[in-house]
């Protein structure tokens, strides 16, 4: 048995190709997301392996920058090759699984347990109390979850639509919002945030709202125009470095119910300000948030598939929330 220990930083690259080989190996063995996210032809297959490892790098090196013990390897005894992964987010009570992949030729050896039980451990170790991930199609990770006490969950729209099919209208002036454009380092801003996610995501996270305004995010904080109270944040963002050239919808929390059609109105209306015709768009709706829906149809987006969504508990009200993506929520 392979010894499961923390990542050191050099062995970051042959976790991010443990990341790339299951990918792949697991795409011959189920098959892709059928219709994938935006109903694009078959992406250029060398573009598509570069962006993955790469993500899979990048991500893993934040997790690690974050926290060096949120990043797990199983290593060979025998040449001290990394033959499996796992990284996870602790976010005060929650532990949010962001990656769980083991070497094709290592599988079905009680690898992918191991390192899922350590994991695991570190979330209880820390006090957490609600555990969550998106998970994919392959049996063996859904064996792994259902065994750890995690359920099924209403399942993630995954919505998209091509640059030249978007419609995103302009914000509407009877709303009754007032927007307060977000800036990294505005703290008074951030805090308010951090409230919001507290009430509606159910944790703060000041480090990934900071992390996203400094990548570029675009974002405003809504208050209602009658009283000056919160109402709700936005953020929208393009992703560098993906084939092709996507923008991503979300965060977007409503503190009311009601309020998510006005919300998501004035994220689509900044996303509108950043349209050109060759920027696909994604959006994830939690399948709670009925009042969400709707709204992405009628401008466009289209369900490229479900994500199935694991948790032990309620993460938040997802009736009144768009997640930034399908790993830290
Ligand atoms: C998911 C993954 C990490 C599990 O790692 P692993 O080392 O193969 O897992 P283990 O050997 O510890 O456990 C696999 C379990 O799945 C079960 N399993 C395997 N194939 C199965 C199948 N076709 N149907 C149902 N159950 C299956 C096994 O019986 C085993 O359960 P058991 O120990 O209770 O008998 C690994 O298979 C993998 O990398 N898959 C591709 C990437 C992926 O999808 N990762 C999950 C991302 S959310």
């Amino acid at each position: 048995m392979p010894t499961v220990r923390p990542a050191r930083p050099e062995e970051l690259p042959a976790a991010a190709m443990v990341y790339l080989r299951s990918v792949e190996d697991r795409e011959r063995r189920i098959g892709r997301s059928p219709g994938g996210d935006f109903g694009a032809a078959d992406p250029d297959r060398e573009a598509w392996r570069a962006t993955e490892y790469e993500g899979a790098l990048r991500d893993l090196s934040i997790l690690h920058g974050d926290d060096p013990e949120a990043v797990w390897v199983a290593v060979a005894e025998t040449d001290g090759r990394v033959v499996g992964m796992a990284a996870d987010a602790v976010r005060e009570r929650q532990w949010l699984l962001y990656f769980l992949f083991v070497d094709p030729e290592h599988q079905g050896r009680g690898i992918g347990g191991a390192l899922l039980e350590r994991t695991h451990a570190r979330g209880v170790a820390a006090g957490c109390d609600v555990f969550s991930l998106t998970s994919s199609r392959d049996p063996a990770a859904l064996t792994r979850y259902l065994a750890l006490g995690l359920l099924p969950q209403p399942p993630t729209i995954v919505f998209g639509v091509p640059g030249d099919r978007a419609a995103f209208p302009p914000a509407r002036w009877d709303d009754g919002l007032e927007a307060i454009p977000l800036h990294p380092g505005d703290e008074v801003a951030l805090a308010t945030l951090g409230d919001l996610d507290k009430a509606v995501r159910g944790v703060r996270r000041p480090r990934d709202l900071a992390r996203w305004l400094a990548e570029g995010a675009t974002g405003a904080l809504l208050s209602k125009r009658e009283t000056g109270t919160p109402a709700g944040y936005f953020l929208v963002a393009e992703r560098s470095g993906w084939e092709p050239d996507v923008g991503r919808i979300g965060p977007v929390l409503a503190l009311d119910e009601e309020r998510v059609p006005d919300v998501l109105g004035r994220a689509l209306a900044a996303a509108g300000t950043m349209a050109r015709p060759g920027l696909a768009w994604e959006l994830l709706v939690p399948g709670e948030n009925r009042r969400a829906v709707p709204v992405a149809l009628a401008v466009g987006f289209r369900p490229g598939r479900l994500q199935a969504y694991f948790s032990s508990a309620p993460i938040g009200r997802f009736d009144r929330y768009v997640p930034h993506d399908g790993d830290l929520f």
